[in-house]
């Protein structure tokens, strides 16, 4: 228990750390927290800011788990204990410490910490996100349908991990509320030209 306590911290503090705000900041570009959908996430980066950037920051956001993930798995956390040191993680994003707890909306940081815990579940949700992306052209959409069809997934090629990527998909659907509402609304934001300061 205490390893898996510390190691769920070192989750949440890594997962603190936005990517979007050190690459725009490298970049020298417009925080992306103050304009498009103001998420500080990979899609609006790459509404904001083209393909390059979000690329970096789609990099970033998933890789920041991997390190603490592999240890979870190295020193032989039970599945529900790498559960609990990935969801660190997403909370780190959603809620970073760095960042008076305004984050993001862990997509990306999802995608990474599966990778590690359930490699084929994670590359299925990211065929679908990219498929539904590219179609619908609306990152929300493509966001929540994989967020449904993770424990779908899972129950079938990962049942070990089926409590915890439900859980994980709860954080990503509560972190779309905003979408959700203006997808209602018929006005949500769509992947597409690059927009400067449309809010
Ligand atoms: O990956 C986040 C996405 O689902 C929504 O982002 O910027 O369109 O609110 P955004």
């Amino acid at each position: 228990l205490p390893t898996t306590f510390a190691l769920l911290l070192a989750g949440y503090l890594s997962g603190s750390w936005l990517g979007a705000l050190t690459v725009c900041r490298m970049a020298g570009v417009r925080d992306p927290r103050f304009a498009g959908s103001c998420n500080p996430g990979f899609s609006n980066v790459l509404r904001l800011h083209g393909k390059r950037l979000a690329l970096a920051t789609l990099l970033l956001d998933a890789l920041k788990g991997v390190p603490v993930l592999l240890l979870a798995k190295g020193v032989g956390l039970p599945p529900w204990a790498q559960g609990v040191v990935g969801l660190g993680v997403l909370l780190g994003h959603s809620y970073p410490i760095w960042h008076r707890l305004r984050g993001g909306k862990a997509v990306a940081s999802a995608f990474g910490v599966l990778l590690v815990l359930t490699p084929w579940v994670a590359l299925c949700c990211a065929a679908c996100w990219v498929l539904l992306a590219w179609r619908v052209r609306t990152a929300a959409i493509a966001s929540l349908a994989s967020a449904t069809l993770a424990p779908l997934l899972s129950l079938w090629l990962a049942p070990e991990y089926v409590l915890v990527i439900v859980t994980f998909a709860l954080l990503v659907l509560a972190r779309h509320v905003w979408n959700i509402r203006r997808l209602g609304g018929g006005d949500e934001l769509r992947l597409g030209a690059r927009e400067s300061s449309q809010h």
